[in-house]
C-alpha cells in the first residue's frame, strides 16, 4: 500500500477550502488530517462533513501534531511569514499560496527559512503556471512558435458581484497590485524569463470608494520594463461586469499567443430570446479549479520524489518586490526603477 502524505491546512475561507477539499479527496497520495482556522464553524463543519480527526484553533498548536508531514497555508497574506517559519522549524514540508509575503522584508525572511530547511519540499502556489492553457503557451514559446516575445498585455478581474468579500478582505489583501496583478507578474516573468527593471502605475478607486481607505483602487494599471528591453502591461480590477476575467496576451516577432481572450465558462453558445450568448466564468475558483489540484498534486509529488517544484521562494520574492514597486508607483506618482 502507498504511503500517504498527511497534511494540516491552515486557513478554510474561499480559497483554502478549495485545497482542503482536493487534499482530502482528489489527491490519492494525500490525506487531509488536521483543519485549523480561527473561525469554529468552518473547521466544525470541515471535521463533521469530511471526517477529518484534528481540529485547531492555534497554527502552533495544530503544527505540534507528530503525525503531520506537510501544511498548507491558506491563511490571509500578512500571516504567511510567520506561519512558514514556524512550520518549517517544526521540520514540515510547506506549501503556501501566494503572496509569499505583502512586502520584500517578509519575503527575504522567508526565503532564509527555507534556505536552513533544505531537505524540506517549500513551494508557493501560482497556479496559473499549472492550468492547461497557459502550460501549453509556455510549452510553444519554449519551442520557438512566436519567436523571442517582447510584449505582454495581462487583464485579471474579479467580477462584480463578489465585491463585499473583496471590500471585506482588501484590509488584510496587501492592495490590488499584491494580490491579483502578482498573478501576473509571476506569468510575465515566467513567459518573459527576465526580471523587471522599472515600473509605473496609475489607478482609482472609480466604483467603489472603499477602497481609498486602504490607500488602494478598485482597478489598476501598470507598465514595466524588463532588463532585457521586453514590455508588459498590466490591468487589474475588481468590479468586471460580466463575471471573472483573467486573459493574457504574449506577442513575438513570428506571432502571439492568446489565453482566454473571451473568459469563456466552457464551449457551449446559447441561443435564446437574449440572441447568441456564451456565458462568463465568474470565479477564481472555477476558472483555475484543475490549476489548483495539480499545484497540489505537483507538491505531494515532489515530497514523495525529493524532487523541487519548478517555482521556487525567490520567485515569490520577486514577484512580491515587483507588485510592492507598483504599489510604491501608484502611491508616489512616480517611475520606481528596482
Ligand atoms: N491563488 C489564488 O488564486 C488565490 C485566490 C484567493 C486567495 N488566495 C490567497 O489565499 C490566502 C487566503 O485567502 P482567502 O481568500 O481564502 O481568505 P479568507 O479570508 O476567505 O480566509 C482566511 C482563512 O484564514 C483563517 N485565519 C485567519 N487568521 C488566522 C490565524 N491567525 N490562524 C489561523 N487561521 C486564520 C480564517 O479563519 C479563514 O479560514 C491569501 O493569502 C490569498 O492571497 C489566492
Amino acid at each position: 500500500m502507498i504511503k500517504k502524505i498527511k497534511v494540516g491546512i491552515v486557513g478554510l475561507g474561499r480559497l483554502g477550502r478549495v485545497h482542503a477539499y482536493n487534499i482530502a479527496f482528489n489527491i490519492p497520495n494525500a490525506e487531509l488530517i488536521a483543519v485549523c482556522s480561527v473561525i469554529p464553524e468552518e473547521v466544525e463543519s470541515v471535521s463533521k462533513e469530511w471526517g477529518i480527526p484534528y481540529v485547531y484553533a492555534d497554527f502552533g498548536e495544530m503544527i505540534k501534531n507528530k503525525e503531520l508531514d506537510a501544511v498548507a497555508i491558506l491563511s490571509p497574506s500578512p500571516f504567511h511569514t510567520e506561519h512558514i517559519e514556524m512550520a518549517l522549524n517544526a521540520g514540515l514540508h510547506v506549501f503556501v499560496d501566494k503572496p509569499l509575503g505583502i512586502n520584500v522584508e517578509e519575503c527575504k525572511l522567508s526565503e532564509s527559512a527555507v534556505a536552513r530547511h533544505p531537505n524540506q519540499v517549500f513551494m508557493i502556489g501560482f497556479m496559473r503556471r499549472y492550468d492547461s492553457s497557459y502550460k501549453y503557451a509556455k510549452q510553444l514559446i519554449d519551442q520557438g512558435k512566436i519567436g523571442k516575445p517582447f510584449l505582454i498585455k495581462l487583464t485579471s478581474c474579479d467580477p462584480e458581484h463578489t465585491i463585499e468579500g473583496a471590500i471585506r478582505f482588501g484590509a488584510n489583501s496587501g492592495g490590488l497590485f499584491i494580490d491579483m496583478t502578482v498573478h501576473d507578474i509571476d506569468l510575465a516573468r515566467w513567459f518573459l524569463q527576465d526580471e523587471v527593471e522599472e515600473v509605473y502605475a496609475i489607478g482609482g478607486s472609480f466604483v467603489h470608494k472603499e477602497f481609498d481607505d486602504y490607500k488602494d483602487a478598485d482597478n489598476t494599471l501598470a507598465l514595466m520594463r524588463f532588463k532585457n528591453g521586453g514590455m508588459a502591461m498590466f490591468h487589474s480590477g475588481r468590479n468586471a461586469a460580466h463575471g471573472y476575467q483573467v486573459e493574457t496576451e504574449i506577442i513575438g516577432p513570428l506571432g502571439s499567443l492568446r489565453i482566454a481572450a473571451e473568459p469563456r465558462k466552457n464551449l457551449c453558445t446559447i441561443f435564446d430570446q437574449n440572441g447568441i450568448v456564451n456565458e462568463c466564468s465568474q470565479s477564481f475558483q472555477e476558472r483555475f479549479n484543475e490549476a489548483y489540484l495539480e499545484e497540489m498534486k505537483e507538491f505531494v509529488r515532489c515530497i514523495v520524489t525529493g524532487e523541487k517544484p519548478g517555482i521556487t521562494v525567490h520567485d515569490g520574492t520577486m514577484n512580491t518586490q515587483v507588485a510592492f514597486a507598483a504599489t510604491q508607483a501608484f502611491h508616489e506618482r512616480r517611475i520606481v526603477k528596482l
